[in-house]
């Protein structure tokens, strides 16, 4: 069955699906093709390269990406499966991840730019760091690491940071002495952080007191008390706060220092200005960091990234997919606190020498011109974003970028699906048609990518990922574990077949919920030691078209993707729980045209409360404190009972069809059919009335409505 130009709403039982299959429409989209010029530019130009990295050759096809690494000694084997499936890569190897991302570089590059950071404020000046002076403040800062804390090789230090260059210093700084970095997005509530300070058992906590955000100087101390009171009550005393001051010398917030507990790091740093400290030699398999990631259950989890594997994996996809030279000026445009920033805005651009630019702010401060400006200024070559800000810069700025002299020769989408649509605007008014563009799926589980164009070697396919990215072997499975066949216009659940040095080792704490959440579902024998029995379930919709190219449908459980950061819905119940009032919540996702989806929460109260609009209120409130300003809900509903199944599970789907005023589906299975109708009276008069009623929605869009909730 090839796919069909479906208009209007798509009709999922209308098609040849079975009930274990997810059944998609969508138009065929033509193909882009590289541009000459940067063919004969590519770091991989030569077909060569997928014969190197066929079935046939793994695992060793890896050891061509651990061989761009300096290692202090060298692995005995490539892949232990021994205890499947927690994989180690390049066992007996040892490295130093900060040594392979600076100090390797100095003889040769010493005086060369690092990092660009560019500061919100546009007359603030740039700061342009070389590989020299990141060396030293790395040394310096693991110095004070040493010296002034506790922490040791081994322990975790959780960072709260906002996008300045004392954030990947603070990392280089903390894998110079092999301690774990966690970073948590800056964004993120001080109760958030404390959560993830308590999971991961950090006592130090490294923060700074300010940032620049849309204008303001934001006070960004204050969620640090905040931060370490959430993490006490869950029994965990953080011991010491290190507060960088964005203006050092000048306090940027109201909360006071407590004495004995928050130390400025400007201060402290007198006792260790030019220290050089030995980078120590970590086993491949030593972790070198925590991410965390929303989960549909509501603790996140904490991503255990290695030394050796994700070191080498990010710094060879940087290589071919991102096709870094040492000579480009690459810009990711994503903030560290997710995993994109840190796979390719530290530590694979770091690792191959290239000069990677941050920037601190909102890419629409002033207005929508600023990133080019950026660009223009800075001669960027490369330029890395996601869909939000691509539809964001679209929105409020089209014609920008042709008022602005840069030419860039490589263009990535990360975080969600593109649509077609955004993806021209992309190609033709950002790249000026003249740059390639690659989609990269993956996610924070993965290190690195996994589906993508090789930029020099295939077509681009808007709205596609494009194939699987080399040594990558995936297959798409129906609900009952059977293939389901490209190019038939069906989707399911997909899986890669082998490991890959990027996959997370464990999640932190919890290797029961690691083998549950990504392994048991496909699993062929729980005592099997072969990989080729453990294929890994990434949670994801996809098809596969005739050509191989893969189109993501997102995550077939219940996350929503507000501006690319994955909310899980139970995260944003739990915090809507915690108001007195409240008896069930349900998080749903309602379309939105900048933000990709924004939240919509369903709540019923407890016997006897009224309803009112302090409770919704208290709700927002609630959720902003627990998860952060981007959880904000768009509604808050007080709705008097949810629509649930004979189990007693609501049914996201079915108020996810009522917010965005779509079919809801099947109802026949519910306890309560007749609350449906009740709801979905009383939601959408209010939101007509209020003018909110949607455009007609895209195909796209009913696509990742339909799909959500999918799990249930
Ligand atoms: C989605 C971000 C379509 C997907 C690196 C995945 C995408 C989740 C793409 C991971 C893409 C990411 N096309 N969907 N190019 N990239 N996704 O952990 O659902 O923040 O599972 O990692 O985002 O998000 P995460």
């Amino acid at each position: 069955m090839s796919p069909k130009n479906a208009k209007g709403p798509v009709d999922l039982e209308g098609t040849a699906a079975t009930e274990a299959q997810i059944a998609v429409h969508w138009r065929e989209e033509g193909y882009f093709y590289p541009p000459a010029k940067f063919i004969g530019q590519a770091n991989a130009s030569d077909p060569g390269i997928f014969d190197r990295f066929s079935e046939k050759n793994y695992p060793e096809c890896f050891n061509e990406y651990a061989d761009l690494l300096s290692w202090d000694q060298y692995w005995h084997t490539t892949l232990d499966t021994s205890n499947a499936p927690f994989w180690k890569w390049f066992v007996g190897g040892k490295l130093n991840a900060s040594y392979n991302c600076v100090d390797r570089h100095l003889a040769k590059d010493r005086n060369k730019p690092a990092i660009i950071w560019v500061p919100e404020p546009e007359d603030a000046d740039t700061q342009v760091i070389t590989y020299q002076e990141l060396y030293m403040r790395i040394n310096e800062f693991a110095a004070l690491l040493n010296g002034f804390t506790d922490l040791r090789t081994g322990d975790v230090a959780t960072f709260h940071m906002p996008m300045v260059p004392e954030l990947p210093v603070a990392m280089l700084a903390c894998a110079r002495l092999g301690i774990i970095h966690s970073q948590v997005f800056g964004g993120f509530s001080g109760a958030a952080c404390g959560g993830r300070i308590a999971d991961s058992k950090s006592r130090v906590l490294i923060t700074m007191d300010g940032y620049y955000r849309n204008g303001e100087l934001v006070d960004h101390k204050v969620k640090a008390d905040e931060a370490v009171a959430r993490a006490l009550e869950e029994g965990v005393v953080v011991e010491k706060v290190l507060v960088f001051r964005r203006r050092p010398g000048e306090y940027a917030s109201q909360s006071p220092m407590v004495p004995g507990r928050d130390f400025f790091v400007d201060e402290l740093m007198a006792d260790y200005r030019g220290q050089i400290v030995e980078p120590v030699s970590m086993p491949a398999e030593a972790p070198l960091f925590i991410m965390y990631s929303s989960g549909t259950t509501g603790r996140p989890k904490g991503c255990q990234h290695s030394t050796g594997g994700y070191l080498a994996y990010v710094t060879g996809t940087s290589k071919y997919y991102q096709d870094i030279h040492p000579e480009d000026t690459y810009w990711c445009a994503a903030d560290i606190g997710w995993i994109t920033g840190h796979s390719y805005i530290v530590y694979g651009p770091l690792s191959l020498g290239t000069t990677s630019v941050m920037y601190e702010g909102l890419p629409t401060y002033p207005d929508a011109g600023r990133p080019w400006r950026i660009a223009e200024r800075l001669g960027v070559t490369t330029f890395h974003t996601a869909p939000t800000t691509i539809r964001m810069l679209r929105k409020l700025g089209p014609d920008e970028p042709a008022k602005y002299n840069y030419h860039f020769k490589h263009m990535t989408t990360v975080g969600e699906p593109i649509e077609p649509d955004v993806w021209r605007w992309y190609h033709d008014v950002v790249g000026k048609g003249d740059a390639v563009i690659v989609d990269t799926w993956w996610q924070t589980e993965n290190g690195g990518f996994l589906g993508s164009t090789l930029p020099a070697l295939h077509p681009m396919k808007p709205g596609s990922c494009g194939p699987a990215v080399i040594g990558i072997f995936p297959e798409i499975l129906d609900e009952n574990g059977d293939k389901v066949d490209a190019g038939s216009g069906i989707a399911g659940n997909i899986c890669i077949r082998n490991p890959w040095p990027g996959i997370f080792q464990t999640i932190w704490g919890d290797p029961d919920r690691f083998v549950k959440t990504y392994y048991e579902k496909y699993n062929k024998d729980p005592k099997s030691t072969d990989w080729r029995d453990w294929p890994y379930f990434a949670n994801d919709g996809a098809m596969q078209a005739g050509d191989g190219y893969y189109r993501i449908l997102g995550r077939v459980d219940d996350v929503i993707n507000v501006s690319g950061h994955r909310l899980g819905t139970k995260e944003l119940e739990s915090a809507c729980l915690m108001v007195e009032e409240v008896a069930e919540a349900a998080a749903v996702p309602v379309v939105d045209q900048v933000r990709g989806h924004a939240v919509e929460m369903y709540i019923s109260l407890k016997p006897g409360v009224e309803a009112s609009p302090a409770i919704q209120n208290k709700v927002s409130q609630m959720i902003e404190t627990e998860i952060g300003k981007i959880a904000r809900p768009k509604n808050v509903w007080i709705v008097s009972d949810m629509p649930k199944t004979r189990s007693g599970k609501i049914m996201r789907r079915v108020i996810a069809g009522i917010s965005n005023f779509t079919d809801v589906g099947d109802i026949t299975t519910l306890a309560n059919p007749d609350v449906v109708n009740d709801i979905r009276h009383f939601v959408q008069s209010e939101k007509v009335a209020h003018g909110d009623e949607p455009r007609e929605l895209t195909e796209e869009e009913l696509k990742a409505v339909k799909s959500f909730g999918h799990a249930e």
